[in-house]
């Protein structure tokens, strides 16, 4: 079964109704670790990307995910808007004039995106940051594809890597943004960014398998 783009379409819909369920829980993990923005940064974008939605609708994917991708960039703000910007726009190129995805697809254009991420912000796998999620649910995706799993399948181990990623980052001390300045205090907290990292992948579990 391919991807559709209403079902891409949805994805987006899901994720920007995730994050205004989850704002507050956003804003609080960087009230620990950072300024304490994140959850109105990330609301304040997919709210605006909600509302761009509907004159694309007739558009292909990769339009679709520019839209997005340049929504974000305008009115995020701070780290986070530039960083998923980035994942947005770099699935767009892999996706352009496309209707439609086959799962290796999906899993090329999601690597580009994260590739992306980790060139523009120089963060590697430990930085706790949204990289922490994201790149162990690329890896656990395409490996699952790989084995010849079903795109369901698949996209669940993505979630509970994305998961494991995410949990991972409460120990560690931030090498990245703002919350590297806390040093050591930065323990002990989860990263925020990995966990708004974390309800993409699963949006996409709900949405796209
Ligand atoms: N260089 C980076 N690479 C990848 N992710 C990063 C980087 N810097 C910050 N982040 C992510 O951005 C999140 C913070 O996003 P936020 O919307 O709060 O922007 P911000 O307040 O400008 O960021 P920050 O306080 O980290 O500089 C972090 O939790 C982290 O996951
Ligand atoms: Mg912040």
């Amino acid at each position: 079964m391919p991807i559709t783009r209403d079902a891409i379409a949805q994805w987006i819909q899901a994720y920007a109704a995730a994050i205004a369920e989850q704002k507050d829980a956003l804003t609080q993990l960087d009230m620990a670790i950072g300024d304490g923005d994140h959850g109105e940064n990330m609301h304040r974008g997919f709210q605006a990307v909600r509302l761009k939605l509907p004159a694309v609708a007739e558009q292909d994917i990769g339009t679709l995910l520019k839209t997005v991708a340049m929504t974000l960039i305008s009115t995020v703000g701070g780290a986070s808007g530039p960083l998923y910007g980035t994942l947005f726009l770099q699935m767009a190129t892999r996706t352009a004039g496309k209707q439609e995805l086959t799962p290796s697809e999906l899993a090329e254009a999601l690597k580009a995106g994260i590739d992306g991420v980790i060139s523009r912000g120089k963060a590697a796998l430990g930085d706790k940051t949204m990289i922490d999620a994201l790149h162990p649910a690329i890896e656990a995706f395409q490996q699952a594809l790989g084995q010849g799993a079903e795109l369901k399948d698949a996209l669940n181990k993505a979630a509970t890597a994305a998961e494991q990623g995410r949990q991972a980052t409460i120990p560690l001390v931030a090498r990245k943004g703002r919350a590297s300045y806390l040093g050591e205090r930065s323990a002990g907290h989860p990263d925020p960014g990995a966990t708004s990292s974390l309800l993409l992948i699963q949006c996409a579990a709900r949405t796209l398998g």
